[in-house]
């Protein structure tokens, strides 16, 4: 059987960072109440002329060093993003092109904070499919373009930053399994439904979020979906090495952990240096708990994705 697995990843942060203090001088708030409330100290913040696939391309280009390719070897570019570049091209193609691909299939995704985790998902299926063997699967999303600075509910939470991984046709096991859910009954609680209409945008063109709803709903529906997987897979939860988790809160993470019986020792955070950057924060994290030597060879890691639509999931995968 061939599986996929994951053989190199890739990050990038933009260099300007906004901290707790800066946001202390745009809204009422306070360092310590976001340290409290969210676990967040900064978050990195994309340059004036900065874009979205900017930013992939530096995590792509950091990947494909990782793992001695050249860019002409990916068949496949998924870009997961909630703040493409232009409504079209997709910000896949414009990758592809800065990476100087010719003609390999390029695709968004679109599934908010939980696209990394719809990606991985897509990309995997195109390995066993056969359809793929090389696949850039890459989280980017400026989301500063799309909060609002005076709103101190969700502008302190969100930061810009991309992450990205080489899946590769193996016959050794990578990813084991994945699981993803969504539940647009929710759809209204989590949206930044602006676009654009005749010439002008329609709607809000920034987010829009009822916390507290969210935050339950992500801690009942991570603690669903990783159970779920681990027992389809048969797999005990105690045997994962790390969880990955989507940075969204660390109160969102120490909760699911908790309702799964892990340790906070297992779970990979950077929701303290890099807020919530959507669907970059998982493979931002991951590639961090990578480089920084946590995560080795033959470790069997959770990754766990939420956020609008509502949508969930999870990977499990064998490094
Ligand atoms: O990718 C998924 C995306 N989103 C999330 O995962 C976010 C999930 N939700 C959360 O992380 C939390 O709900 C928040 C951090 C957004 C809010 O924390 P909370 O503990 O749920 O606070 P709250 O909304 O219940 O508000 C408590 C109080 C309110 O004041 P009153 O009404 O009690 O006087 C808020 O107005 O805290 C106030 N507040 C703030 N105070 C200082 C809300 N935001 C702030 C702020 N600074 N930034």
């Amino acid at each position: 059987m061939k599986y996929a697995k994951i053989v190199a990843t890739g990050s990038y942060l933009p260099t300007k960072i906004l901290t707790n203090k800066d946001l202390e001088e745009m809204v009422d708030t306070s360092d310590e109440w976001i340290i409290d409330r969210t676990g967040i100290r900064e978050r990195h913040i994309v340059a004036e002329n900065e874009t979205t696939s900017d930013m992939a391309y530096h995590a792509a280009l950091s990947a494909l060093n990782q793992a001695n390719m050249q860019p002409d070897e990916i068949d496949l570019i998924i870009v997961a993003t909630s703040t493409p570049d232009s409504v079209f091209p997709s910000t896949a193609c414009i990758l592809q092109n800065k990476l100087g691909i010719k003609t390999n299939g390029s695709i968004d995704l679109q599934a908010a904070c939980t696209g990394f985790i719809y990606a991985l998902t897509t990309a995997d299926c195109f390995i066993k499919s056969g359809m793929a063997k090389n696949i850039l699967v890459v989280g980017s999303d400026s989301m500063s373009r799309i909060v609002d600075y005076s709103d101190r509910g969700t502008c302190i939470l969100f930061g810009d930053g991309a992450g990205a991984v080489i899946l590769q046709a193996s016959d050794e096991p990578g990813v084991l399994g994945n699981e993803i859910h969504a539940d647009g009954n929710y759809n209204s609680i989590l949206t930044c439904d602006g676009h654009l209409y005749n010439g002008e945008i329609k709607g809000n063109p920034f987010v829009y979020m009822d916390g507290q709803a969210v935050f339950k709903l992500a801690v009942r529906s991570l603690t669903a979906v990783s159970k779920n997987l681990a027992e389809s897979i048969g797999v005990d939860l105690a045997q994962i090495n790390w969880i990955v988790p989507h940075q969204a809160n660390i109160r969102i993470l120490e909760s699911t952990a908790k309702m799964l019986g892990c340790s906070m020792d297992k779970v990979i955070t950077t929701v303290d240096k890099h807020g919530n950057t959507s669907a970059a924060s998982v493979p931002l994290a991951l590639d961090v708990a990578v480089r920084d030597g946590r995560i080795k060879a033959g470790d069997l890691v959770l990754l766990q994705g939420v956020g609008a639509g509502f949508s969930w999931g999870a990977s499990l995968i064998r490094f």
